[in-house]
């Protein structure tokens, strides 16, 4: 068997006692296609760190969206244009229940649940967002994988006429679509979500609208932006950035104090807005939840 069903994490573990809440009200996940920065109700709260939330403002400001261009300004500032509806999103490979998904049929079933995380980019910067969304291994067995889908793909949207990173040649910026990957079991890990929204709003296009993944125990190269397909398959699928540069990223990509990347020692990181580098945290600090997923794997090896 495979597929295996996501470990029952208790909220309450992962978070700091006195944080944790649980809210009652109900509205739906529909409210967020209305529009960005439209406000979102959500049914829970699951906050995994006691460390204090990153501004918003730095977190609409300061991104990694190469799509619209390579500079941490380039994404909020060249965004705008970027017309994330209507949206769909392409389903295929090995399921049951392959097709084409408005965005609405994606969202539709799923309530909205605030998750505050940590997010660690490989460039040795650090956040802590809170973001709206939904466990990603809920929208995918809506898709019935088969058995042999031992891998998910997933495809961001390719559009130069909007991104203006995209349309930069000689060189180009990176080899387009961005695309990611995660093993089915990573991919159904109850932390793994998609996010339609942060801070209470949905998503401007600079942090990845209309939908995007968060998997907050890899580095942020893998929370992909602004999905446009999700394949079933069975071999491990290349990334967009280890296509680019293979001696600088690897498939799986989880946060590892020990083990030195290329361009950065990766003990350490500075979180945006203070001013001393923290100690980086095994699996991002998640490694109580997420660690069972690697036994026996070798991950200096398996970056
Ligand atoms: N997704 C796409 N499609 N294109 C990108 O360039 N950059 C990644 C990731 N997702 C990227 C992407 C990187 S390197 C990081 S650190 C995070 O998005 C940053 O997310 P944020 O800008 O919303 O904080």
């Amino acid at each position: 068997m495979l597929i295996k069903p996501p470990a029952d994490i208790p909220s309450s573990e992962i978070t700091p006692k006195g944080v944790y809440m649980r809210r009652r009200e109900f509205l739906g996940a529909l409210v967020a296609v209305t529009g960005f920065g439209d406000q979102l109700t959500t049914t829970s709260k699951l906050v995994t760190t006691s460390d204090a939330l990153t501004p918003r403002q730095a977190v609409t400001s300061y991104c990694n969206f190469y799509e619209f261009g390579s500079a941490k300004s380039d994404a909020a500032q060249n965004a705008g244009a970027f017309k994330s509806k209507p949206w769909s999103v392409a389903v295929e490979g090995l399921c049951g229940k392959p097709g084409m998904y408005t965005l609405e049929d994606v969202l539709k079933p799923h309530a909205l649940e605030e998750r505050v995380y940590r997010m660690r980019c490989v460039e040795g910067w650090s956040m802590v967002i809170p973001w709206d969304g939904f466990p990603l291994g809920d929208l995918l067995k809506r898709f019935q994988p088969s058995s042999n889908a031992r891998y998910v793909e997933f495809t961001s949207v390719y559009r130069p006429q909007e991104m203006a990173g995209q349309g930069r040649r000689f060189p180009a910026l990176l080899p387009w679509p961005y695309r990611e990957g995660l093993r089915i079991d990573e991919a159904m890990h109850p932390l793994a979500i998609l996010a339609a929204g942060l801070y209470g709003e949905t998503l401007l296009n600079q942090n990845g609208a209309p939908l995007r993944l968060v998997v907050p125990w890899k580095y942020g190269f893998k929370s992909f932006k602004s999905i446009v397909r999700i394949r079933f398959v069975e071999k491990q699928p290349l990334n967009t950035w280890q296509e680019a540069n293979a001696d600088y990223y690897g498939f799986y990509a989880n946060v590892n104090p020990e083990a030195p990347t290329p361009s950065y020692s990766q003990a350490t990181e500075r979180r945006i807005g203070e001013f001393f580098m923290r100690r980086t945290l095994m699996f991002n600090g998640y490694a109580d939840q997420v660690s069972p997923l690697y036994a026996g794997m070798n991950l200096r090896k398996l970056y």
